[in-house]
């Protein structure tokens, strides 16, 4: 939802200025570095200050003259106006209009998002996300999931997908919702619901109207460093790709109970249940989940999630967030 404030300069030292409009996209406070808007003007400014381009570099890139003209107009404001006075009013303002965007969205999506219907909403979520790559600044956190579902790498996630249908419908009649938005919700209520961190997830994404390119999500036949360099690819560090794994602790591949977010992943994952002689045991993991233990550099994040749940959950938070805001395109409030 978009808020908009407008100050009028103080008489005596702006007298020459017209009267200026600014407009706060809301992101959450862990977010606002990454991505605000503000509408100078009739012009809207995006300013990026994120550590990871996400965006081209080419000299004509619209996105880098924003960049620069975000910069300018960082740096400029403050000796026109007397910001300490009003913007922390209207950031509040923005936060709380978009606090409540987000709360119905989040409301709507408790409704739908039961315990036995987690796992699967988790891992669309990730299906639509990890699309991303960082170089050629395609596939992310964008809807396109919807025209993916057939896609091999997406069987079973027509179920998950229907269960949002509703959730969406009912959002959408107060005021619309894109995919990218419940998606990103959805999969955040699917790891509270079965006790795992509650995940602030900021709203404004915008749909792709195209299917992301094919062959982007990492398989499960890869090893170690096959699964670093994906991750790489998008932008995720070794420590993320091992926290967001954590994820199948969800699940019915053996990690746990199947409907609790805690950290038995990796627990059972350091005592190598599969190399066990026969049985069920060794139907338990992915060949990727099983190849993490076999790093020296995994393995050292996967003890320190055995040892310290709250450290789990504060890390999978915090890749989580990243991981939905991945590619992600932001509407202009
Ligand atoms: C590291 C690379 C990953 C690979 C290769 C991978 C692959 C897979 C595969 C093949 C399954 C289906 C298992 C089955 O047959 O039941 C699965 C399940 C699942 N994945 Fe992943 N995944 C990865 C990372 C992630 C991430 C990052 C998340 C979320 C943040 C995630 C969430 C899930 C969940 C929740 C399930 C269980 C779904 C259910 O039981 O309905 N996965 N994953």
């Amino acid at each position: 939802m978009s808020t908009s404030t407008t100050f009028g300069p103080c008489s005596t030292c702006y007298s020459s200025l017209l009267r200026l409009k600014l407009k706060f996209k809301f992101p959450s406070i862990s977010q606002r570095s990454s991505l605000s808007t503000v509408d100078f003007g009739t012009k809207t400014l995006r300013i990026f200050s994120s550590s990871v381009n996400y965006h081209g570099s080419g000299k004509n890139d619209p996105c880098d003259l924003n960049r620069r003209r975000g910069l300018l107009f960082t740096a400029t404001l403050p000796l026109l106006l007397p910001l300490g006075e009003f913007v922390e009013e209207f950031v509040a303002k923005a936060e709380e209009s978009g606090t409540s965007e987000y709360l119905r969205t989040k409301e709507a999506v408790t409704k739908v998002v039961s315990k036995g219907k987690a796992a699967g909403v988790l891992r669309l979520a990730f299906h639509d996300a990890g699309t991303f790559e960082m170089d050629e600044n395609s596939g992310g956190m964008n809807g396109s999931i919807v025209f993916e579902l057939e896609r091999p790498e997406n069987a079973g996630l027509k179920k998950p997908f229907k269960v949002l249908v509703k959730a969406k419908s009912e959002v959408d009649a107060t005021q619309s919702v894109s995919w990218a938005d419940m998606i990103a919700v959805g999969g955040a209520v699917a790891v509270s619901v079965c006790g795992g961190p509650t995940i602030p997830v900021p709203l404004g994404r915008l749909d792709s109207m195209e299917p992301d390119p094919e062959g982007k999500l990492p398989q499960e036949s890869l090893d170690a460093s096959g699964l670093k360099q994906c991750f790489q690819r998008k932008g995720f560090s070794t420590q993320e790709l091992v926290a967001l794994s954590g994820a199948h602790t969800l699940g019915s591949k053996g990690f746990g109970n199947p409907t609790v977010f805690d950290n038995s992943y990796y627990k059972i994952l350091l005592e190598k249940p599969w190399q066990s002689s026969a049985g069920m045991p060794s139907m338990i993991g992915l060949p990727s989940d099983r190849a993490l233990v076999q790093d020296d550099e995994c393995l050292r994040w996967i003890n320190m999630y055995a040892d310290n749940q709250n450290l789990f959950f504060e890390d999978f938070k915090n890749a989580y967030i990243k991981l939905v805001n991945s590619g992600a395109r932001w509407k202009s409030l």
